[in-house]
């Protein structure tokens, strides 16, 4: 490569930045399609190797890539939930009906307990969303105090189902989309809502501290987040948030139509043109919210991202089903970059969905299991969970597609707990491969290793039938005058560790 194809990353390992929560790696699992039923709990009986009816192997590799939480049970399904069909022998669950995701039978075989279960497996803090739209104030309030509390008719009632020791609820949400599915609110409406909510919502395990969170804005619609945090800012005192939810998908416009798979240049420039938008809903909430709270008390939290495309083929549409790509890898990437480089005032995260359902780390069908391509970007951005952020420095160059136009590259750094420095580079470059030279100031570089995730094509996918087309490879720097270079193909996403 010529110096002109090179670019330079520079970076202070001493700077001293926010920390990158390792919550900015969340999870969302919704009771839709095969999200949770299939995904994730097979039953007691099934010849699926499985502990408490729910499936080892998405246990051992939601294990691997060290999820911090979990949000259930939705999305629009919170908002309609009841718990109480929920719990208690599995003979006298109430089964019902799932209006938002296809009408299908919801059999309740999977609840409270099991899902606080799940999260204990994967070593996950739960987060739990109350139906606000379809429910009461007191079904919400107890709901947490079978969850957390010792001594009274309900934390009698979970010990009798097998669980004697309260629960620690980490994040309680205060309903999904309330100015959407879950329940058309106007942000004056929701807000009276919130109050209640937020102040009757007694977490009563005092062991546990459960951060409650707030919804949020619709996009880059601001009345949401303007209403909450006017009012949180002049709040008297009886209730608080710690954070605001914001969900934002990438798209291309309403309804999803875009392919998951026989998609060209055209298509994967636009997509990730939208993707990097992300940076500006985050500054434009973020100012609205600096207004308000300067000192960054409240997280803005994108408890919903992701990819969301046009359904599989032959699948029902209302299980939002879909391949995943390198593409889709790079949209995680990209987003995980944006959430990094926010990291004092975005501080959760949730990508859509954990299992089967939109942008999925894990596919399944019947005993099989596949890992995607967005599942190894989840795995290789381990090392940067709770890491320090730290400026990196780089004339990005442009990538150009018609008339679309973005940066040719990406980088974020950090330095973690054990003071080792990483940095995640991504070249979003459909056809060209590019050079990165990594500037360390003060100790140079004298090694750079780490993975790289590229695929023959921009669609690449894996399957049951074909695993391993899209999976990390070992990458390594060469040393050119003194400096570490790496060449990253196109499309593609890399992390690295330096050793100075
Ligand atoms: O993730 C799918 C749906 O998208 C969620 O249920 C809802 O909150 C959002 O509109």
């Amino acid at each position: 490569a010529t110096a002109a194809d090179r670019i330079t990353v520079t970076i202070d390992p001493a700077a001293d930045g926010p920390t990158i929560s390792r919550h900015l790696f969340g999870q969302f699992a919704e009771h839709l399609g095969h999200g949770i039923y299939g995904g994730v709990w097979v039953g007691r009986d099934s010849p699926i190797p499985n502990t408490r009816g729910i499936r080892n192997d998405v246990v051992a590799a939601l294990k691997a890539i060290q999820v911090p939480n979990v949000r259930w049970p939705g999305g629009c399904f919170a908002d309609e939930y009841h718990w109480r069909n929920g719990i208690g022998p599995a003979s006298q669950r109430r089964a019902g009906r799932n209006p938002n995701w296809g009408g299908v039978v919801e059999p309740n075989t999977f609840g409270t307990d099991e899902f606080m279960d799940f999260v204990g497996q994967i070593g996950a803090d739960a987060y739990i969303s109350a139906n606000v739209g379809s429910g009461t104030r007191q079904e919400a309030a107890e709901w947490l105090e079978y969850l957390t509390a010792e001594q009274t008719a309900l934390g009698d009632e979970r010990a009798a189902n097998g669980h004697k020791a309260p629960y620690k609820v980490a994040f309680w949400g205060i309903g999904n989309e309330s100015w959407g599915c879950g329940g058309a609110m106007s942000a004056a409406h929701y807000l009276e809502e919130l109050k209640m909510y937020s102040h009757f919502s007694r977490n009563y395990n005092p062991a546990q501290v459960m951060q409650q969170i707030a919804v949020g804005p619709d996009g880059a619609k601001t009345e949401y987040t303007e209403t909450i945090m006017r009012a949180w800012a002049g709040k008297v005192w009886s209730w608080d948030i710690a954070g605001l939810s914001l969900h934002s998908y990438t798209l291309n416009g309403w309804p999803p139509s875009v392919k998951a798979t026989g998609f060209g240049e055209p298509e994967y420039a636009r997509f990730i043109q939208e993707t990097l938008g992300m940076d500006d809903l985050i500054r434009k909430h973020g100012a609205i919210m600096d207004r308000y709270d300067p000192q960054k008390k409240v997280a803005l939290v994108v408890d919903e991202w992701g990819a969301w495309l046009a359904p599989t083929p032959g699948t029902d549409p209302g299980f939002l089903m879909q391949q995943n790509s390198q593409r889709d890898a790079i949209v995680a990437a990209l987003n995980l970059n944006i959430f990094a480089r926010h990291a004092a005032r975005v501080r959760m995260a949730n990508i859509a969905q954990m299992v089967n359902v939109l942008q999925a780390m894990i596919l399944t069908d019947q005993e099989k299991m596949v890992l995607t391509p967005t599942y190894h970007v989840f795995r290789m951005y381990v090392p940067f969970h709770d890491a320090t952020l730290l400026p990196a420095r780089f004339k990005p160059e442009r990538y150009r597609y018609g008339k679309y136009a973005m940066p040719r590259v990406d980088a974020m750094a950090a330095r973690d707990a054990n003071g080792k420095l990483w940095v995640a580079l991504t070249n979003i470059d459909y056809q060209r491969p590019v050079e990165i030279a990594l500037a360390v100031s003060g100790r140079p570089a004298v090694a750079v290793s780490g993975q790289i995730l590229a695929a023959p094509q921009a669609d690449s996918v894996n399957t049951f039938a074909a695993p391993d087309t899209v999976t990390p490879q070992p990458l390594t720097a060469s040393m050119v005058q003194g400096r570490p270079v790496l060449t990253l193909a196109p499309r593609s996403v890399a992390v690295v560790a330096v050793e100075q």
